[in-house]
């Protein structure tokens, strides 16, 4: 049987990202983040359109060889095609487009969500697994220590808590191709949060891996912030976002420097807040559903808190749990070839004329 190369491409939002994979087998996985926001604060997304135009060659280039073929081997390109900003994903799909169509191959979009809950399903050459479950088939899983995250393929169906800078929803992954949103934010997502009130503190961008490497030296009680009352399995993050910036106030008025003292367990207060609203839908939702194979995907899930929260529900509840691969948890390029390689195989692929999306969905 002849071998499948997949290409896949990502630039839903800061990161260039260019992967290419063997029989669903990771071969290289090449990121080129963009420095050039931090002195804003924030993703700024002209910028980081221009930053794409400039990376977006050399990323898909290093890539190809990093994996040892040539730009002629590839069977088909995947490209992230939604949901994220939209001069950014522009990049990405029409450079994907080109390409394929420069090479008379075919192209695949892929759902940038959809991409992330898939991080799960990378094989790398050295994890030595069985082949991953596609469709509902059953998988045979490997019964793995929590040191080994990343190795262990989820059981469908199973539930995925995405929690990203642009998105915190709770999923039933029941196929590949047919996952079902049971909740999700009303208005911020976790990692916008973390990054907002990080940014209320004065840190740098992004937040969230300055206040998770704060955290671990502070007090999570120390601080109490307010958690939302959300009916059903829906979140809220931005009273807490107020909450915090009141409460921040209010303590800088009285001592100018009370951040710079207290900064390890403001941090750490704020991320137990943040970890418990998660944990608490997502306790719901087991007990809703019955599910008790649970994954966490997306950039806030490299969070320490959240991570020990996870091994904590293994313990206490008899989750089976699924840790991502730090490498795998932010945007890549090997999540989207992942699913590319699974709609490949299904006959999946899209017209020149596909356009990108900005907006969310799974769909
Ligand atoms: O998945 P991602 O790379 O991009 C989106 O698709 O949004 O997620 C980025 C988010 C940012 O908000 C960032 O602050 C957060 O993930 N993040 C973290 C950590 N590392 C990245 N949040 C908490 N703890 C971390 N260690």
């Amino acid at each position: 049987m002849k071998d499948i190369y997949i290409l896949g491409i990502e630039s839903s939002c800061d990161d260039t990202s260019a992967a290419v994979l063997k029989n669903g087998m990771l071969l290289s996985n090449v990121t080129a983040s963009q420095a050039v926001h931090e002195a804003y604060g924030g993703v700024v997304p002209e910028l980081a359109s221009r930053a794409h135009q400039q990376n977006v060659v050399p990323v898909v280039d290093q890539a190809i060889k990093r994996a040892g073929i040539t730009k002629e081997q590839l069977t088909a390109i995947a490209f992230t095609r939604g949901p994220g900003l939209m001069g950014s994903l522009l990049v990405g799909v029409s450079f994907a487009k080109g390409f394929a169509r420069s090479l008379g191959i075919p192209m695949i979009d892929v759902n940038h969500l959809q991409g992330h809950v898939m991080a799960h399903f990378i094989r790398e050459p050295e994890d030595n697994q069985t082949t991953p479950p596609k469709g509902t088939e059953d998988s045979s899983i490997k019964t793995q220590s929590p040191t080994q995250e990343g190795n262990k393929i989820p059981q469908l169906p199973f539930l995925c808590l995405l929690v990203s800078g642009g998105n915190s929803q709770i999923v039933k992954v029941n196929a590949y191709n047919d996952m079902e949103v049971l909740g999700q934010t009303i208005d911020d997502a976790a990692g916008e949060a973390i990054d907002k009130c990080s940014k209320v503190m004065g840190l740098g961008y992004p937040g969230g891996p300055i206040i998770d490497r704060l955290a671990r030296q502070g007090n999570p009680k120390a601080f109490h912030f307010a958690e939302p009352n959300i009916p059903d399995l829906d979140y809220s993050f931005s009273g807490l976002k107020t909450s915090f910036l009141y409460s921040l106030q209010k303590w800088v008025a009285e001592d100018p420097d009370f951040i710079e003292k207290n900064k390890e367990d403001i941090a750490a207060s704020l991320e137990w807040t943040i970890v418990d609203i998660l944990m608490k839908k997502l306790k719901k939702a087991v007990k809703q559903t019955g599910i008790k194979h649970v994954a966490v995907a997306g950039g806030v899930s490299a969070n320490n808190g959240l991570r020990n929260a996870f091994y904590d529900a293994e313990k206490r509840y008899g989750w089976t749990i699924y840790i991502p691969k730090f490498s795998y948890t932010t945007d890549n390029a090997a999540m989207i070839g992942i699913v590319g390689y699974y709609k490949y195989q299904d006959g999946e692929f899209c017209g020149v004329d596909a356009p990108a999306f900005s907006k969310v969905t799974f769909k």
